[in-house]
């Protein structure tokens, strides 16, 4: 059992990866609750964790009277992160923190910067100086932006970003190899396609799709629907983290530094994508179409074999099955607000 900082855990993905490792490590986890975007389902997303309605935090901003070890607390905020590192020696952090959505990165650049740039690098400066040596980091496909290449693999060059979400992510592989190289650490960053499923981001195509069917309101597509994504179950990404891990925690690494791509390696057309979810609720979208925004990729597209040569695991859910279990949880999610 190892003793890991998680980040980012009131998030989408950080729940989903929460309830798994919760199971076998001491998790400690993190969260701003940022008011910035999705601050509803965040706090139902902790409420679904520990069964409280309310959360009730400490004078430390520590979860009250609960099993899980939770911290409202920012990573901008240097001193009450190192109070955090001081007080647990941890064995590996994963930071999956982060202001996400590639749109609002445009309008809002310096709370990008500071989350995802500044924010990281105080995680990565805390792990030398409290001898950290492990980290996993989210990084995201939209790093290969206006790459031509079809198929994106991660040694292709990184020099057409689209958006400053982009560049964040960028920065963060950078400044962990040169971390890396610096000192006796070592850092794995988890490119990730476009991930749907359980507790999925309201600002996310999956779930908006989702409830602008049901509600009966337009859906936008842009460049007239004539985009594709590599869609990625959020199961297929917590197993691939998980095995990320065990490789990590055991010592089974070829190089301090490495980056991987996690998707499904099957390009998804977004109307394809809507037509599955048509089929699901036997209801037609409404469809507005919109030209091409120019922060917006057109085709992402994943090669997994590097992922697969190193965990043995690459994700093959497949939109179908993935989709229904979103469904599923939407609903049911939706039954629960209502209640
Ligand atoms: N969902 C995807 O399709 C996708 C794709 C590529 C990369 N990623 C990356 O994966 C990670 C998780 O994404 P997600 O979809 O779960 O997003 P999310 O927005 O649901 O989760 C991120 C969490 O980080 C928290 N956070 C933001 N800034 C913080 C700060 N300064 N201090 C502490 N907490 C902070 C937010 O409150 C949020 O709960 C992010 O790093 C994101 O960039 C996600």
């Amino acid at each position: 059992m190892a003793k890991i900082l998680l980040t980012g855990a009131a998030g989408f993905i950080g729940l989903n990866v929460y309830q798994r490792l919760f199971q076998d490590h001491e998790i400690v986890a993190l969260d701003n609750f940022s008011s910035f975007s999705n601050h509803q389902i965040k706090l139902d997303r902790l409420t679904y964790l520990t069964g409280k309605a309310t959360p009730e935090w400490d004078e430390e901003m520590r979860l009250k009277n609960n099993d899980h070890l939770f911290y409202k607390l920012d990573i901008t905020d240097t001193d009450r992160l190192a109070r955090l590192f001081a007080k647990h020696r941890f064995d590996l952090v994963i930071n999956l923190a982060a202001m996400t959505g590639v749109r609002q990165s445009i309008s809002n650049p310096v709370i990008y910067e500071q989350s995802n740039i500044q924010g990281f690098t105080n995680l990565l400066e805390l792990c030398r100086i409290h001898h950290v040596g492990k980290i996993i980091y989210a990084s995201s496909s939209s790093v290969y932006g206006g790459n031509k290449q079809n198929l994106f693999r991660e040694d292709a060059a990184i020099d057409n970003l689209l958006n400053y979400y982009a560049v964040t992510k960028r920065m963060n592989e950078l400044a962990a190899e040169n971390y890396t190289t610096l000192y006796d650490m070592e850092a794995i960053g988890l490119r990730f396609f476009t991930v749907y499923g359980p507790w999925v981001r309201p600002d996310m195509a999956t779930y908006s799709f989702i409830k602008n069917i049901l509600e009966e309101r337009p859906i936008t597509l842009f460049n007239h629907g004539n985009m594709e994504r590599d869609f990625t179950f959020v199961g297929d990404i917590v197993e691939s983290i998980t095995r990320v891990l065990s490789k990590l925690l055991n010592g089974e690494t070829s190089s301090p530094h490495a980056i991987y791509n996690i998707g499904e390696g099957k390009p998804v057309n977004l109307r394809d994508y809507l037509g599955i979810l048509e089929n699901i609720f036997q209801k037609k979208a409404i469809i507005e179409s919109a030209p091409m925004n120019k922060e917006e990729m057109i085709c992402t597209f994943a090669d997994c074999s590097r992922l697969f040569d190193f965990i043995g695991f690459k994700p093959t859910t497949g939109v179908e099955k993935g989709l229904e279990k979103t469904v599923d949880w939407y609903l049911s999610y939706q039954s629960r607000r209502k209640k």
